[in-house]
């Protein structure tokens, strides 16, 4: 089979990393070249590919027959590049968050209609391991009917380069919202009908948020809240309740309170609060916390070579930066913000 000419535009951390690996070690792809603007870089992805290096992308695209290219610059840098590289009649993959606002997200929807080409959004944690099981879990009403549920990741560790500038698309909401703000929503599967969000620079260098909280009320009346912040202790990472049972998940580590309350033949009485029917079952749920990028590669093969359907589509990831952008407008405005439906 024809291989997938590949590019990746953006040989830093995460694009010599994640995405380098999952492309080399699919055999739908060939890694035909690469483009970083860091001397170190280039000598690094020169060294492990033997494949064309670039210092600037329009040479790229004008020199490369390309199929494909994974965008893991700086997250200020992702619009204007994914713009371009469709333009050119390249397919485009671009890593998280692949805009600063729903303004870009427009832009680069926009851009992927105009040329026909695929715009495929990297938002992993849909893959997460605990997300699917707990997708399993509220399908078939384990803790009954939610009405709310909280997803936080806490560190205490600071971070000094361009994720703490605004210039440069930096700031937590940004950065982790894609793992935090996204899964809740999509766990429940109903559009997000309004948001209030607090964020806050603690402990970093820079001029960027390094806390966040959003509360978000769904159009199915479920809240949410999602948030990264700043502590020594963690807070569970999903803490999801129910009117028949309670989920709390720390790391991978699940426990599922299972409890049907009691409801007294005299209504009069307080009903008791554990049933004789409570259990609490523990699980530990196996793979990857932000999903396997070696199975996403190997979807984005199979939609590149037109045998399935990506599943993110670019309106999934615009919603996601309208909802990011609500969240920054109620912590400016200190206000709740409605999203409309007619917002795309
Ligand atoms: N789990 C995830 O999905 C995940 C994890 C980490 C980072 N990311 C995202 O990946 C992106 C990159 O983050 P990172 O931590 O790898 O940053 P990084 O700074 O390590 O890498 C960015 C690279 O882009 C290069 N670059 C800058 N300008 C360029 C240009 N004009 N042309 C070509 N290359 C250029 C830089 O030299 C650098 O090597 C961010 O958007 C970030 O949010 C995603």
């Amino acid at each position: 089979m024809k291989k997938i000419r590949t590019a990746i535009l953006g040989y830093g951390r995460s694009g010599s990393s994640m995405h380098a690996g999952a492309i080399e070690q699919n055999d739908a792809f060939e890694m035909v070249a690469v483009c970083d603007t860091d001397p170190e870089r280039q000598e690094q992805a020169a060294e492990r590919f033997g494949c064309a290096i670039y210092d600037d992308y329009h040479r790229m695209l004008e020199k490369e027959q390309l199929d494909l290219i994974s965008i893991i610059t700086r997250s200020d840098q992702h619009c204007e590049m994914t713009c371009d590289c469709l333009a050119a009649g390249v397919h485009v993959l671009v890593t998280k968050p692949w805009a600063v606002n729903a303004d870009e997200a427009r832009r680069m929807v926009s851009a992927s209609e105009a040329s026909g080409k695929l715009l495929l959004p990297w938002l992993p944690a849909r893959w997460g391991c605990v997300l699917q099981r707990l997708q399993q879990l509220i399908a078939e009403k384990a803790i009954g009917n939610i009405f709310l549920v909280r997803h936080a990741v806490c560190s205490f560790a600071t971070r000094c380069d361009w994720q703490t500038e605004r210039r440069h698309g930096g700031g937590y909401l940004l950065n982790w919202g894609a793992h935090l703000v996204d899964p809740p929503v999509v766990l429940m599967g109903s559009p997000v009908q309004s948001v209030y969000g607090r964020m806050k620079q603690t402990i970093n260098p820079g001029d960027a948020e390094d806390l966040f909280l959003a509360v978000m009320t769904l159009t199915d009346g479920t809240i949410v809240q999602a948030e990264y912040t700043i502590a020594v202790e963690d807070l569970p990472s999903w803490f999801i309740q129910g009117d028949c049972g309670t989920i709390v998940v720390r790391g991978q580590n699940m426990t599922l309170h299972k409890n049907i309350p009691d409801r007294p033949d005299d209504p009069t009485q307080f009903g008791t609060m554990k049933s004789a029917k409570a259990e609490t079952i523990q699980e530990k749920i196996e793979g990857a916390l932000y999903g396997d990028e070696h199975q996403i590669y190997e979807e984005i093969a199979q939609t590149v070579r037109g045998e399935r359907t990506f599943p993110i589509q670019p309106a999934e990831a615009l919603e996601l930066s309208r909802i990011f952008d609500a969240i920054r407008t109620a912590s400016v405005e200190n206000c709740v913000v409605n999203l409309t439906s007619d917002g795309l």
